[in-house]
């Protein structure tokens, strides 16, 4: 109810998302009043011992400042808590500790979310409270309140999404500079766009928890991140995109969520897709989500899905959005209810097109010995190429663009085609997506 002490925060964190949460809260304090209905004040900051040297902490107020988690959590008035630690411990279990005291909480945290935001949605309710994430999906573009409100009228029938803005970006420098792929990751490095410890990004994981996310929301049922197939961009070389780029295609690590009428599939990797799509022109470090409803068809969030400021407006958007919850009393915004997930359909049997680059022995008789392979396992040929025939080795790259296939079949080509005589080398499969 409305209180005259007006609503008390606790932030946990103070990187850079955290620093400028703090910093945000304290400039606009005026406006989130005004926009909560009563004070939004920042009472107590938990900070981990090397922190303690920030000279942004004179700014903000040293007293406001602990290293000590029962200190943090015994500061009274404090109704809101805002976790901006990130991975999942101890973020988890300050999730836990401020949802069982019946505090609302506000996170960036896609790990946990991904993993146990059924179970935190559930203890949050038990305990008359509500979990906010928008900053977990997207940074400040709008994905998680549109899927909890304006899109629930819709069956979604399927997300396609560039959610993860490191790989964006270094898959755009690969395809416009023709550099290859540590380059690019360097480069990024330097720009601060992709982490000292790239894993999380480059292997496509922090695009899984962000679309398993997604998924549940859309699908109204747990996916988890296991549910999500994931492979990374690491495989990926400048020849892979002159080739793309001389077929009509873009490479995107595309995060992707189809539901069929009984089971529902999940998929993180990097695709193949045309250069006249939408998603194909989004570059750098964009991201963009598109959804298929059956009511409102297809809509497009796009924006910065990533740094200090977009995450801040969505952080603070749900500290307003608690504030008004714990003033008017109403409870906290539906999520996905805690209920048994959709049968997930196992990749073996999805079915999309291939693009395959081998290195071959360049004789007679290999391109009819390649396609006996594919043909046995009912793959059929839409087109090849092939280039750059190397006179010494008597070697030849060959390109070969599929048909629609099942992914079991390919996999079972790939597999055969590495053990034939005249294939020097598999060097990449990557999947169409049309
Ligand atoms: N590492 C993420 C990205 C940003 O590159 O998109 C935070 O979600």
């Amino acid at each position: 109810m409305m209180d005259n002490k007006g609503i008390g925060v606790g932030l946990m964190g103070l990187g850079v998302i955290g620093g400028q949460v703090a910093g945000v809260m304290l400039e606009r304090k005026r406006l989130l009043a005004e926009q909560a209905g009563c004070p939004v004040i920042l009472r107590k900051i938990k900070v981990i011992e090397p922190d303690l040297s920030k000279p942004q902490l004179d700014e903000i107020g040293r007293q406001l400042f602990t290293t000590d988690e029962d200190e943090f959590f015994a500061t009274p008035d404090m109704d809101i808590v805002i976790e901006l630690i990130g991975n999942e411990n101890p973020a988890l279990a300050y999730q836990r500790r401020a949802l069982s005291a019946g505090k609302h909480v506000v996170t960036a945290n896609k790990e946990v979310i991904a993993k146990h935001g059924v179970d935190l949605i559930a203890l949050a309710r038990r305990n008359g409270a509500g979990l906010h994430y928008e900053a977990a999906v997207g940074g400040g573009i709008p994905l998680i309140a549109p899927f909890q409100r304006d899109l629930l009228a819709n069956e979604v029938k399927g997300i396609s999404a560039i959610i993860n803005g490191t790989t964006n970006y270094i898959l755009t420098s690969m395809s416009r500079e023709g550099t290859d792929f540590i380059s690019a990751l360097k480069q990024a490095q330097k720009l601060g766009y992709a982490e000292t410890d790239p894993k999380n990004d480059i292997e496509g994981i922090d695009a899984a928890y962000k679309i398993a996310i997604l998924a549940s929301l859309a699908f109204q049922s747990q996916i988890k991140p296991d549910d999500v197939y994931c492979e990374g961009i690491s495989k990926l070389t400048s020849r892979d995109f002159r080739y793309a780029s001389e077929l009509g295609f873009a490479i995107k690590l595309l995060a992707i969520a189809k539901q069929y009428d009984s089971s529902v599939e999940v998929r993180v990797h990097p695709v193949f897709i045309p250069q006249n799509y939408f998603l194909a022109k989004v570059d750098g470090v964009y991201n963009a989500v598109m959804v298929e409803g059956d009511l409102v068809g297809k809509v497009t969030f796009i924006g910065k899905g990533a740094g200090p400021l977009p995450t801040s407006s969505a952080v603070i958007a749900d500290v307003v959005s608690a504030a008004r919850e714990i003033t008017s009393g109403v409870g906290c915004v539906a999520a996905w209810e805690p209920k048994a997930g959709k049968k997930i359909k196992p990749m073996s049997e999805i079915e999309t097109r291939f693009y395959i680059r081998m290195n071959i022995a360049d004789r007679a008789g290999v391109l009819a010995e390649i396609a006996g392979v594919l043909g046995d396992n009912d793959i059929s040929i839409a087109s090849a190429i092939q280039k750059e025939a190397d006179e010494l080795s008597k070697t030849a790259e060959i390109v070969i663009m599929t048909h629609p296939a099942k992914e079991k079949a390919v996999q079972q080509a790939l597999a055969q085609l590495e053990e034939l005589e005249v294939v020097k080398e598999v060097n990449n499969s990557i999947r169409v997506e049309e």
